[in-house]
């Protein structure tokens, strides 16, 4: 396919930026989501440095403006007029909280340091180390706490206490693990007797996107329920841990975990900066502990239950991932290059479904449980890279892309069809859209 064909979707794609632009940051989308999002804001400034590498800046300053007095970075920025969000999340009664910014009280996957990278790679030489100088102590700041809080055994893989956090919310393992060992009595209730008709109504993202598009009603009041709990015991991992049990060590999380570490120590290198050893010893141990997600039997890579230590057998996009963290040998890259190429599993028309077609987990217009999201499809395209499957690499941009041409910028994607799902005009979509086409 021709890169005219794109044309229009560059065009479209630079006005949906900036039909979302608030100046410091970017909304996911206008209604839907009107705060900041952590990795959304870090895919949002890889697509906006090849316009404006100064706003692309802006963009990341803004997030590390919200961070933690223990080094985490926020899930979300909050949006200050919005009342009914800062009642749902109560940042303030967290020890360690921002004081005067209103924040969620959990993180995301950690691609700041991609994004950082990237917008440097635009920027003059004195810029960039200026902006690599600023940036690097939050990033180790942030990469500390997820050692420290994430990883209280010293395993080398960081727990995750909410499927929010894995930036994929309804992905079946962790619903699976909810459903099975997490449900409080009252939610067993309402699903038993069918009560979570009425409340569908109350639902407020039924407004913008369809119903069967989104995460079942059970599904959203179990992420409600966890996130009171969350709250509750004021987000203290230590209270946490102690009382819900609840913790998994996400297996896209943590690959993105492995590419940060790598891109954290460049920066550093580029700027002559130390990282702390203690966080280079931590760091050490991440790729060594990634390769005990491995299931030889279905040749996979799962999510792990981090009290049980048992594989979440639910086979995801996930296993992909690995591809990205690019610490697997090639060997095992090759092995999942076979899965993503092969039909009966992540082959599809279009992009990279999130739950194989084979799993019967798989719906391809619900959420995280099947569709192709344009995020998940460009890690891979940068792991496929990285790992010389050029072939690859070409043909799932090209799907991706020709996807994007056919349906918009819109939130995710039906893989067998490419039909436009979930809110539309939204940021991600539009910013690595742009990326993409420089790549040819
Ligand atoms: C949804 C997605 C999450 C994203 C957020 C804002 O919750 O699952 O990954 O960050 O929306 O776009």
């Amino acid at each position: 396919m021709g890169e005219d064909f794109h044309a229009d979707s560059a065009v479209f794609a630079r006005h949906v930026l900036a039909l979302n632009d608030r100046k410091t940051h970017t909304v996911p989308a206008k209604n839907m989501y009107p705060h900041q999002w952590l990795w959304d804001s870090c895919f949002v400034a890889i697509g906006l440095r090849h316009s404006s590498p100064h706003r692309a800046q802006r963009e990341l300053t803004s997030l590390v403006k919200a961070q933690w007095k223990n080094g985490m970075l926020p899930h979300m920025v909050l949006h200050p007029d919005i009342w009914r969000s800062f009642k749902v999340w109560q940042s303030h009664k967290a020890r360690y909280s921002h004081d005067q910014i209103g924040t969620s009280g959990i993180t995301q996957p950690p691609m700041l340091a991609e994004a950082v990278w990237r917008v440097g790679e635009k920027l003059p030489r004195l810029e960039r180390r200026k902006f690599f100088k600023k940036m690097l102590p939050h990033l180790i700041r942030h990469h500390q706490w997820l050692y420290r809080d994430r990883d209280p055994h010293g395993e080398g893989l960081a727990l995750l206490i909410s499927p929010w956090e894995s930036g994929m919310d309804n992905t079946p393992p962790w619903m699976q693990e909810m459903r099975e060992n997490h449900l409080p009595t009252w939610i067993k209730l309402v699903d038993v007797l069918h009560l979570d008709a009425p409340i569908e109504i109350l639902r407020r993202d039924r407004r913008w996107v369809l119903e069967g598009q989104r995460a079942d009603t059970i599904e959203q009041i179990m992420l409600f329920s966890n996130q009171r709990q969350l709250r509750r015991q004021r987000y203290d991992i230590h209270k946490i841990l102690r009382h819900t049990q609840f913790a998994i060590e996400d297996l896209a999380f943590n690959c993105i975990l492995i590419r940060a570490n790598t891109i954290l120590q460049d920066i550093a290198r580029v700027i002559d900066r130390k990282v702390p050893a203690d966080l280079v010893a931590c760091m050490r141990k991440t790729p060594i502990a990634l390769e005990l997600l491995w299931d030889e039997k279905s040749g996979q890579y799962y999510s792990r239950n981090f009290t049980t230590h048992e594989l979440m057998l639910s086979p995801t996009i996930a296993t992909l991932l690995p591809l990205y963290a690019g610490t697997i040998t090639k060997k095992r890259a090759k092995q999942l290059v076979t899965l993503l190429t092969n039909t009966h599993h992540f082959g599809t028309k279009f992009g990279v479904p999130t739950v194989p077609r084979s799993a019967l987990t798989f719906r391809e217009q619900k959420y995280w449980q099947g569709p192709t999201w344009v995020n998940t499809n460009w890690l891979i395209i940068d792991g496929l890279l990285r790992y010389g499957f050029v072939e690859e690499a070409k043909e799932l941009r090209e799907k991706t892309l020709r996807m994007v041409d056919g349906a918009g910028m819109r939130e995710y994607f039906d893989p067998i069809t490419g039909k436009g799902l979930g809110a539309e005009n939204f940021s991600w979509t539009a910013a690595l859209t742009l990326d993409l086409l420089t790549q040819k």
